[in-house]
């Protein structure tokens, strides 16, 4: 499989409308905020997969954490730097991950809140074995997927501005199973619900 590029399409075309939409803070984001910074190690660089319109990055960099923000959709990339942020293009399937602000130094952790959901099935080992490769021992990962069966194509939004989204479900086996085989310890996989019939698996785990 590859990455959906018409999922990408659609957050490229409504970038900074889906930013205005996120930008109020989940209470189960914030929860896991705290516990992601609370076990970081190191010097607390982390690489954000997905940044959207940067709420997340905001946060924790009010936490003293140094955030390499990126995401798959120029969309938001551009939205971000024109909020006066450094933000890369970046598929975290296909590109190199390394940390261009410190070459050969891997990454204290990754914060990937609601963007591996649309990795295909077939691609999320393999997203997530590079991101372990990408973190160094004793690293945190914050991953959430949507929890349920198998996947489904969501449309919303407006003829002007049609949104059509490739989304992945997950049940907490499976997804247990595909952490561990990429060279993840998993400490915890929280459930959570956003607006109703929004299931959240909320991944706590670590690079051993
Ligand atoms: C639901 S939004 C979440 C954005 C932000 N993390 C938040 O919580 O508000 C999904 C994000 O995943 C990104 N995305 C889309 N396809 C992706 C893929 N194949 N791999 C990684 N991220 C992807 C989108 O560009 C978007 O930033």
């Amino acid at each position: 499989m590859s990455t959906d590029r018409e999922t990408v399409r659609s957050y490229d075309a409504v970038a900074a409308e889906y930013a205005a939409e996120a930008a109020v803070m989940p209470g189960w984001v914030a929860t896991e905020i705290d516990v992601f910074v609370t076990e970081l190690p190191g010097s607390g660089r982390v690489l954000e997969i997905g940044s959207g319109g940067g709420r997340d990055a905001l946060e924790l960099e009010k936490r003293g954490i140094s955030v390499r923000r990126t995401d798959v959709s120029m969309g938001f990339v551009e939205l971000l730097r024109e909020g006066g942020f450094e933000a890369d293009l970046l598929d975290p399937l296909t590109d190199d991950l390394a940390d261009p602000q410190r070459p050969g130094m891997p990454y204290d952790g990754i914060w990937a809140c609601a963007c591996l959901i649309h990795v295909a099935r077939e691609d999320f080992g393999t997203v997530l074995g590079r991101l372990a490769e990408a973190t160094r021992t004793g690293g945190r990962l914050h991953a959430s997927v949507r929890e349920g069966e198998g996947e489904d194509v969501s449309t919303h939004g407006s003829a002007a501005a049609p949104r059509r989204y490739v989304e992945t479900y997950w049940r907490e086996p499976a997804l247990r199973s595909a952490l561990t085989d990429a060279g993840w310890i998993v400490s915890d996989i929280r459930r959570y619900v956003g607006r109703p019939h929004d299931r959240w698996l909320s991944v706590r785990a670590s690079r051993p």
